[in-house]
């Protein structure tokens, strides 16, 4: 195998105002969590997927998934960034893929298509273009100015990078106390640029609870 994956999924997702972390919400008749994880392991080139949880998480051991002999638990850690580098330490591959647990609509040509950018020493993450109109706010619920989108783009999943750079930009830009809200954020702290491949808009994260009848509606279109 030439890939790992990686799925963070230590969150708890208070914005789905939910009973449980998002990606334990049912979905197609498993749950947030189980379809993507699908997603990767229809993959051939991808061997191991190791999913980061909460030490304390009860639902996870819970999924039919969770004895895959592919699968992985690892515990998170404080910050997402902790939870992706505590997984990386059980990377044997030289590339790896860090894929949102609540993204469970990847399509494997979005997959193929990141992989295979991945491969350039800068990296590759899935990305789709802004569409809507973007403003900045001036702090008191008023435009302060427009801002161009020609070139905004909004970060999705699969991100992939060279195992070795991927860890040395997270332990690197951790300990330096910079904003990581993504793994390219800290490539691009260490001074990368990785590749953006647009990928379909369809791709969503789960975060509010309308997204999941809409996911629902995605993975039923083939
Ligand atoms: O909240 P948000 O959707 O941005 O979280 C992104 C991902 O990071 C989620 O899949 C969440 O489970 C994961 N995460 C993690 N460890 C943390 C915090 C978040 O794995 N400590």
């Amino acid at each position: 195998f030439t890939y790992t994956a990686i799925v963070p999924a230590a969150g708890v997702g208070s914005r789905m105002a939910a009973d449980r972390p998002k990606q334990y919400l049912t979905l197609a008749g498993s749950t947030v969590l189980e379809q993507t994880l699908m997603r990767l392991l229809e993959h051939p080139a991808i061997g191991q997927i190791i999913v980061a949880t909460a030490e304390q998480d009860p639902w996870f051991s819970q999924l039919l998934l969770a004895r895959h002999p592919r699968i992985l638990r690892v515990n998170g850690g404080r910050e997402r960034a902790d939870s992706v580098l505590n997984a990386l330490q059980e990377v044997e591959t030289g590339q790896v893929l860090v894929h949102d647990a609540a993204r469970p609509c990847l399509r494997r040509a979005d997959l193929d298509a990141v992989m295979t950018a991945g491969l350039h020493p800068q990296g590759a993450i899935l990305a789709s273009r802004v569409r809507d109109t973007m403003k900045r706010g001036n702090g008191q619920g008023a435009i302060a100015t427009s801002v161009s989108r020609d070139e905004l783009w909004h970060a999705l999943t699969p991100q992939c990078f060279a195992t070795a750079s991927l860890q040395q930009a997270l332990t690197e830009a951790l300990a330096a106390g910079a904003t990581i809200t993504d793994e390219a954020s800290a490539m691009e702290w260490a001074g990368f640029h990785p590749q953006l491949v647009e990928g379909r808009s369809d791709n969503i994260k789960i975060t509010r609870p309308e997204d999941l009848a809409l996911a629902g509606f995605f993975l039923q279109q083939s």
